[in-house]
């Protein structure tokens, strides 16, 4: 029966807010989950500092040092989060991003120190792209007049997940919107005898100024911005395109990315994908709320949890965001 259906009742008969009753009775029709096993928390650890480095937009995060990493990765254990996003800041970039592939870069570096550490209690995951490894601070390399290359980054994408899976990585997290880039970095790492590393696949990720906070915490050194690669904020279907390209590409899990001004995005993939879909719940979302709790305009705690019920609720089997450990705090007490 729809709504438009329902008879007339006389009186007040049918009473919905019976089940809002007590905690105990919401807390039993609650249709969504919200556990610490569903987040993922990404990590920015940076080469040659000795001491974190705070990221000034985005409050309570920082970049760590190789030490640092380790106790943010052990935490995130011991609240039995879902896993960590690995992002890795290198002291020199240049036009190709050799940091990237170099075993001895910073990321790969901290994918071995972190498997080390914390083994099989945690997913660890990374980024694979090039930005925070070019001196342009383009996803890829570039052609001689300054575009952005698609194959030739598809090979550099190739060579960085080996690179990754080498160093130890459960799952490689493809940020760059390159058309093919799931299936090269598949059959790259089948190749190379890691048919067990997974792909969380950045599947339809958006030109967005929500990143605007990322790009400082990872010291980019972007000029212009990716809407050649990037998706068009009007654009859904197109994000359900680029969704079901990917797992037909052997993606293991896709990603709408940001994820608040996409929760209709989110929803379309779920309805429509047979596997897990993720939502990054990205730094400008973070330093939107995390900005007006400071100016006590918004209680904090109860809108983290909100926020993170909403892009479940949306659809994300995994939400990937800077609260996880804190709102696993939270959803222990
Ligand atoms: C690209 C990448 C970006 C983010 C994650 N991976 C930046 C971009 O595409 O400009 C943004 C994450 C965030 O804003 O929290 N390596």
């Amino acid at each position: 029966m729809t709504s438009a259906e329902v008879p007339p009742v006389l009186g007040p008969t049918i009473r919905p807010r019976r089940l809002r009753t007590t905690p105990a009775l919401r807390r039993m029709v609650a249709e969504t989950s919200l556990e610490a096993r569903q987040l993922v928390l990404p990590l920015f650890v940076r080469e040659d500092i000795t001491e974190p480095v705070p990221i000034g937009s985005m409050p309570g995060v920082v970049q760590h040092t190789r030490s640092t990493l380790l106790a943010a990765v052990t935490e995130a254990a011991s609240l039995g989060l879902g896993g960590v996003m690995l992002f890795g800041i290198p002291t020199a970039k240049d036009a190709v991003g050799s940091g990237a592939t170099d075993p001895n870069g910073i990321l790969n570096l901290a994918i071995t120190d972190v498997v080390a550490e914390v083994g099989d209690a945690l997913t660890v995951m990374s980024d694979l792209c090039l930005d925070e490894f070019t001196d342009h601070g383009h996803c890829g390399v570039l052609t001689s007049d300054g575009r952005v290359d698609n194959d030739r980054t598809l090979e550099a994408y190739a060579d960085m997940a080996r690179a990754q899976a080498h160093a130890g990585v459960d799952m490689v997290g493809p940020s760059g919107m390159m058309d093919g880039q799931v299936a090269v970095i598949r059959e790259a790492l089948d190749a190379a005898e890691h048919t067990d590393v997974s792909i969380l696949a950045y599947s339809a990720k958006y030109a967005s100024a929500f990143f605007g906070p990322f790009r400082e915490a990872v010291g980019s050194s972007l000029v212009g911005d990716r809407r050649t690669y990037q998706q068009d904020a009007p654009n859904a279907v197109e994000g359900v395109r680029e969704a079901l390209l990917d797992v037909q590409e052997g993606a293991d899990i896709v990603m709408v990315k940001p994820a608040l001004a996409y929760l209709d995005v989110v929803r379309r993939v779920r309805d429509v994908v047979d596997v897990p879909v993720a939502a990054y719940n990205v730094s400008g979302e973070y330093a939107m709320l995390e900005a007006a709790a400071t100016q006590g305009w918004i209680d904090r705690e109860p809108a983290i949890l909100e926020t993170l019920m909403a892009i479940r609720r949306a659809g994300a089997d995994v939400v990937l965001t800077y609260w996880a450990a804190e709102a696993a705090r939270l959803l222990a007490r």
